[in-house]
C-alpha cells in the first residue's frame, strides 16, 4: 500500500497525539497512560537535529517516526537514534511502519551521511523487532529491567545498523 510521507508540522499535533494515546503505543514506548497533549507538542515542533516524519493515508496522519541526530557533536555526528515510531492502531500491520522506516533510512544513508543508526525496543515487541530486522538492524545487546510497564519490569534490546561505507 502507498503512503504519502512528509515532515511533521505543528498542525499534525492532534492526529499524532491520538496515535500516541492508544494502548499498543503506550505498551511499546515510554509514554504514560492519559498523557496530556502538551507531552506530544514537542514532537511536531522544529528542533535542531530532530527529523520527524508522518505517513498519510487519504490525507489522514496514520503514523509518526522520529530520528534524532547530533550535528553539534563532531565525534557523534555520524550517528542517529530512532527515538520513536508509532502507527495508528487501525493501520498497524499494513506496511506503514515499513514505509516510515524506509524513509528515515533513506534520509540517513543518502542525505544526512549517517553511518550508524540505533534504537531500543522491548524484548516482548515481536512486530517491532521483526520490522527492524527486516530493515537491516541487529540486536547488539540486552538491558535487563530497562522499563516498567503496567506493574512489571521488562527488558530491552539495543539494535543497530551500521552502514558498510567509509
Ligand atoms: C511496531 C510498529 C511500529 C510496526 O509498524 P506496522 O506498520 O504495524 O508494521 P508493518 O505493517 O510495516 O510490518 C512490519 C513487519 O512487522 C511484521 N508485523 C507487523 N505486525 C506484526 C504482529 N502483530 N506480529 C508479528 N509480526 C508483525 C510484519 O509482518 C512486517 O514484517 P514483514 O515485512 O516480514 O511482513 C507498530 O505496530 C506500532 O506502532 N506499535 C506500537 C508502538 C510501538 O511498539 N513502537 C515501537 C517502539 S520500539
Amino acid at each position: 500500500m502507498e503512503y504519502e510521507i512528509r515532515h511533521a508540522v505543528p498542525d499534525d499535533l492532534e492526529a499524532v497525539h491520538q496515535i500516541m494515546l492508544s494502548q499498543s503505543v503506550i505498551d511499546g514506548t515510554m509514554r504514560l497512560p492519559n498523557q496530556s497533549i502538551e507531552a506530544t507538542r514537542n514532537r511536531v515542533e522544529s528542533h535542531t537535529g530532530y527529523h520527524r516524519l508522518v505517513a498519510l493515508k487519504d490525507k489522514k496522519v496514520v503514523g509518526f517516526i522520529e530520528l534524532e541526530t547530533y550535528p553539534l557533536y563532531p565525534r557523534h555526528k555520524h550517528a542517529g537514534d530512532i527515538n520513536f515510531i508509532a502507527i495508528h492502531e487501525s493501520h498497524q500491520d499494513k506496511g506503514v511502519g515499513r514505509a516510515l522506516m524506509n524513509a528515515v533510512i533513506d534520509l540517513a544513508d543518502n542525505w544526512l551521511n549517517l553511518k550508524r543508526l540505533s534504537l531500543e525496543v522491548w524484548t516482548t515487541n515481536q512486530s517491532a523487532i521483526r520490522l527492524y530486522e527486516n530493515c537491516g538492524f541487529s540486536i547488539e545487546g540486552t538491558h535487563p529491567a530497562y522499563v516498567f510497564t503496567n506493574g512489571a519490569y521488562g527488558d530491552a534490546h539495543s539494535m543497530g545498523r551500521v552502514l558498510d561505507r567509509e
